[in-house]
């Protein structure tokens, strides 16, 4: 058995490259290790630390990537400006004992006459945020695919918050038959039900009130969806009304939809999703609820 005693656990391996992560990884599978990998971009939060969490639980080790993947931002978002607090992420990645911090350049994951893109297409790709965001997924995909080609984890963590991601992901891991489980974990929310996001940040305080309608219209939703509303349109009506009361928020887009297939349902079923994107001044935020299920909201926030 192995033993996760801090002492004897080795500390933190940062790694810059796919030869030397294929041979660590192969290395920890030949040891007869499970090995679980948290995909991130770095600027961790709590989000992040619970998908962390959960593969240090189930996984013997866990191996976390940080990469500003270029190719999921479209011309006019914000690659440039995206946050890369790398010493910090470090730290976080120590403190929570992960194995191997994976973090590739640009130069070294896309280097000179790459030419190769996963692209996920039909409408579960194409729909909401792949209409929004052409060539999103395929970035998203691609990037996802090298990581797993790479490390071949047992399972790769989530977060439900990119709902569209997570389905996206799960359908390529299937189709490519990676043979990796795709564990999929709850939105982490500030106490005042805003998910996480590492975009918050550029919300000044006023912008901030604002965003609350997000989590606020989806509680109503939930609720309405508890006390037996099933008709899909009138939970979106519902939602987008809430929506409204905030002046300085632009909706994107409301849906619900079946979370595999991201179809619109008419009628609400275990498994649909209400997905909210929205604009407040430059920043974009997403939010998605799986009424009646655990995965909570914030009560008693803006209504
Ligand atoms: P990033 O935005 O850094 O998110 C990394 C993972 O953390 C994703 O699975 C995301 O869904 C999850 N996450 C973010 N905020 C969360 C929250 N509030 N609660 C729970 N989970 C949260 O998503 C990406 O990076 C990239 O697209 C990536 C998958 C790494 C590919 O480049």
């Amino acid at each position: 058995m192995p033993t996760r005693t801090a002492d004897r656990r080795p500390r933190l391996t940062r790694v810059d490259g796919p030869e030397e992560l294929r041979r660590r990884c192969d290395r920890i599978r030949a040891a007869g290790l499970s090995l679980g990998l948290v995909p991130t971009m770095g600027a961790l939060h709590a989000g992040h630390r619970q998908l962390i969490q959960r593969s240090r639980a189930e996984c013997d080790r866990t191996v976390v990537s940080i990469f500003v993947n270029p190719t999921q931002f479209g011309p006019a978002e914000d690659f440039d400006r995206y946050p890369r607090p790398l010493d910090t992420d470090l730290a976080v990645c120590t403190e929570l004992g992960v194995d191997l911090a994976y973090v590739p350049s640009d130069a070294v994951m896309y280097p000179e006459g790459f030419s190769t893109r996963v692209n996920p297409w039909g409408a579960l790709a194409e729909t909401l945020e792949g209409a929004r965001r052409p060539g999103h997924f395929d970035g998203v995909a691609t990037v996802v695919t090298k990581l797993l080609v790479t490390a071949r984890p047992d399972r790769a963590y989530f977060g439900h918050k990119d709902a569209q991601q997570c389905a996206v992901v799960r359908r390529l891991a299937a189709d490519l038959d990676t043979g990796t489980e795709i564990v999929v974990c709850p939105t982490v929310r500030d106490a005042d039900g805003l998910a996480l996001s590492s975009r918050n940040a550029r919300l000044d305080a006023a912008e901030r009130l604002q965003a609350l309608a997000i989590p606020a219209a989806l509680a109503a939703a939930d609720a309405a969806f508890r006390l037996g509303e099933r008709d899909a349109e009138a939970i979106r009506d519902l939602v987008l009304r809430r929506l409204a009361e905030s002046p300085g928020l632009a909706v994107d887009y409301v849906a619900v939809v079946d979370a595999e297939t991201f179809l619109p349902v008419t009628r609400m079923h275990v498994r649909c999703e209400i997905l909210i994107a929205a604009r407040i001044g430059r920043t974009r935020l997403i939010d998605v609820l799986t009424p009646g299920t655990d995965e909570r909201l914030a009560v008693g926030v803006g209504g």
